[in-house]
């Protein structure tokens, strides 16, 4: 690591420290304090993640100026906007801070959240790409779920921090997030470097369905083994956690694992009609070319029978057909 980068880390422990004790143990911090206890976050996960709150006096510019940083280097570290005469002023304010840390455990970006949707256009602001912060390779509480990793060997990917958070507050320690985009494959390179599964687990809403199925593509050119942990329609898993408590999450979580063939199954109905023979016939041709590319027979033979089964069809022409997807795929 270079010297800049040294200064731009500092920099960011030290705003993470003013932006947490702000919100701890003052007045300018009170609100966000009692939004994230109404969202049922302990103090002690609110200390764990060093969650802070930035208010609306330029505080960290004065912060660090004061702490003798260096112009050049507050310039190139992501927290501040510039104007015309080069006057710095801090990215971020009247927002619940979220440290980002790097795989190492060094903070390296912050993610903001609102307070109110309604306040802005973006829910979350990112710091924005620097030396030390590139999202692509970023993945959210991998530096503190290492152990939890290793020892389960697999990792669970969920949509958002809120969901992470969540899970650690319900005793999942081996949560992760990317930052707000959809996976890369540098982030899948990280993750191969941990653990041989993935479990991903995003909202159950129409964006986290879509966003599973680009995952499960992406991470199927990976040698890792795949599940998919379905949250019910329309909520997250934060706001499971937050309806039915740390126990019924954690349980829920455990027991609705689901191969990414049922999962695809159950997507590809999304936007059929199966009364109709059209969609019926596209959505049997998906689903076969799907179990197409599972290695085990038995596991194969699986499928067909529930295809035949649900469909009324004989078991031969479906497992035809499906073979005829086999030596495509070669
Ligand atoms: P909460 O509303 O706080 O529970 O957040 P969430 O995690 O449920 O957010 P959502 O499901 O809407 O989005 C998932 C993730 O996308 C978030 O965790 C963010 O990382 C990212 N995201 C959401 N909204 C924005 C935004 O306005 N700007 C950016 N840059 N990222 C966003
Ligand atoms: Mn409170
Ligand atoms: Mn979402
Ligand atoms: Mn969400
Ligand atoms: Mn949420």
């Amino acid at each position: 690591m270079n010297s800049t980068e040294t200064k731009l880390i500092e920099m960011h422990e030290k705003s993470t420290e003013v932006y947490h004790h702000i919100l701890m143990n003052t007045e300018l911090g009170q609100k966000a304090l009692d939004y994230l206890h109404d969202r049922g976050l302990t103090d002690e996960t609110i200390k764990y993640y060093q969650i802070g709150f930035a208010p609306n006096n330029n505080v960290i510019n004065r912060f660090l100026v004061e702490q003798k940083f260096e112009y050049q280097d507050m310039r190139k570290s992501g927290l501040f906007l510039e104007d015309d005469e080069g006057k710095l002023r801090d990215r971020f304010f009247n927002r619940i801070m979220f440290p980002i840390k790097n795989e190492f455990g060094s903070i390296i970006g912050f993610s903001g959240r609102v307070l109110n949707k309604e306040d802005s256009t973006a829910k979350y602001l990112n710091s924005p790409e620097t030396d030390i912060f590139n999202k692509r390779d970023v993945l959210f509480n991998l530096s503190n779920a290492k152990a939890a990793i290793r020892k389960n060997d697999a990792v669970i990917l969920f949509e958002g921090f809120m969901d992470v958070i969540s899970a650690y507050q319900s005793g999942i320690e081996n949560g992760i997030a990317s930052m707000g985009t959809s996976l890369t494959n540098d982030q899948i390179k990280v993750i191969n470097r941990h653990c041989s599964s993935v479990y991903v687990c995003y909202d159950g809403d129409a964006a986290g369905q879509n966003a599973i199925n680009r995952a499960l593509s992406l991470l199927g050119n990976s040698n890792l083994t795949l599940r998919v942990i379905q949250m019910p329609e329309g909520i997250d898993p934060d706001e499971y956690r937050k309806q039915f408590g740390e126990e019924k999450f954690a349980d829920y979580m455990s027991k609705s694992i689901e191969s990414p063939i049922a999962f695809k199954m159950r997507y590809y109905k999304l936007n059929r009609n199966l009364d109709n023979e059209t969609d019926k016939f596209s959505y049997i041709q998906d689903v076969l070319k799907e179990v197409a590319k599972v290695d085990q027979p038995i596991e194969r033979d699986l499928y067909i029978n529930q295809l035949a089964d649900q469909f009324n069809l004989n078991k031969n022409d479906l497992t035809m057909t499906m073979n005829s997807f086999i030596q495509k795929n070669d």
